[in-house]
């Protein structure tokens, strides 16, 4: 899993350092805040995903690999906004000092934006390009519908004016299926669709997608208190410092562990109906439940 987890990687960091090389002087700067994040060492999780379930149903990856770049631009853009003293307010990510800390608040916003307006300018270039245009143009809505306000940024939203409040379970469910799974969600399944899957099985990858993105945030929560800030390449306590709503404060770092491990299993469950392609994925669920970052 370790080895096809690397070559993934390479292949996605390929990719978005052909779409990010600085053209020209005028927008050199912003290209430079957006690669200053972009290859700041993220896990490419959201681009992995998409690939691995592309795999499943066609092995050939070449028409997704465009897409999976846009997907980790828009994750990096979401994580630029996120880090903002308007939002979280935080110092580091991915082991490095923020964007905003290191180019300011205004360019920060700008290569977020930078970023956001890339991924749409690859995904309808796949459009106008591609033999099937509808399948192409499907899996792009799916990307965008999550990334929108009925997807990230609405959960991003809540996540914000629930700060210094006690929400209820569903409340807290809304913000993490939103901020975090929807995105997650929006890998797999515009992975399945590209890789043409039929409706069946992209109703089971939603169903794995969804697991895996509350599963990913709960332990996200989990490893703001107890993780490593090392490891994680950003500094824990930062729920705390916010009063954000998260799955520890609600339910205690017990049954958190146990939440992930029932939404892993149930989701592997699903995937043995892919064996074998679908090992990876198994594994990688397995891998991400007991992540140090
Ligand atoms: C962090 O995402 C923010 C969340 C949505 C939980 P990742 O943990 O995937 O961050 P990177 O991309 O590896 O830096
Ligand atoms: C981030 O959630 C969600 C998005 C960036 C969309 P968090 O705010 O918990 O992520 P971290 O902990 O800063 O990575
Ligand atoms: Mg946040
Ligand atoms: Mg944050
Ligand atoms: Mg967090």
């Amino acid at each position: 899993m370790k080895e096809q987890l690397t070559e993934l990687t390479s292949v996605i960091n390929n990719t978005l350092e052909k779409y990010l090389e600085a053209k020209d002087d005028n927008s050199r700067l912003v290209y430079e805040a957006m690669q200053y994040s972009t290859f700041a060492g993220g896990k490419r999780l959201r681009p992995v995903l998409l690939l691995a379930t592309h795999k499943l149903f066609k092995q050939d990856t070449c028409h997704a690999l465009p897409f999976a770049a846009a997907i980790e631009m828009i994750h990096t853009y979401s994580l630029i906004h996120d880090d903002l003293p308007a939002m979280d307010d935080d110092d580091y990510r991915r082991g490095k000092l923020t964007n905003h800390k290191v180019f300011g608040e205004g360019i920060a916003v700008l290569a977020g934006d930078g970023l956001l307006n890339k991924a749409y300018e690859i995904l309808l270039s796949e459009i106008v390009e591609a033999t099937n245009p509808l399948a192409v143009a499907k899996a792009a809505k799916v990307i965008g519908e999550a990334a929108g306000v009925k997807g990230m940024i609405g959960g991003q939203v809540a996540d914000i004016i629930s700060e210094e409040k006690e929400i209820s379970p569903k409340e807290l469910d809304y913000i993490h299926a939103h901020k975090t799974g929807a995105l997650i969600e929006a890998a797999m399944v515009s992975g399945a669709i590209l890789a043409g899957a039929k409706t069946q099985d992209i109703d089971n990858i939603q169903k794995i997608g969804r697991n895996l993105g509350l599963a990913f945030q709960i332990k996200d929560d989990v490893l703001d208190i107890i993780g490593d800030e090392n490891q994680l390449g950003k500094q824990i306590g930062s729920d705390e410092a916010k009063e954000k709503s998260t799955y520890p404060k609600l339910y205690g770092l017990t049954t958190c562990h146990k939440m992930i491990q029932e939404l892993t299993e149930e989701s592997n469950q699903i995937l043995n109906e892919y064996l074998p392609q679908a090992q990876f994925l198994k594994e990688l669920n397995n891998y991400l439940m007991d992540r140090e970052n």
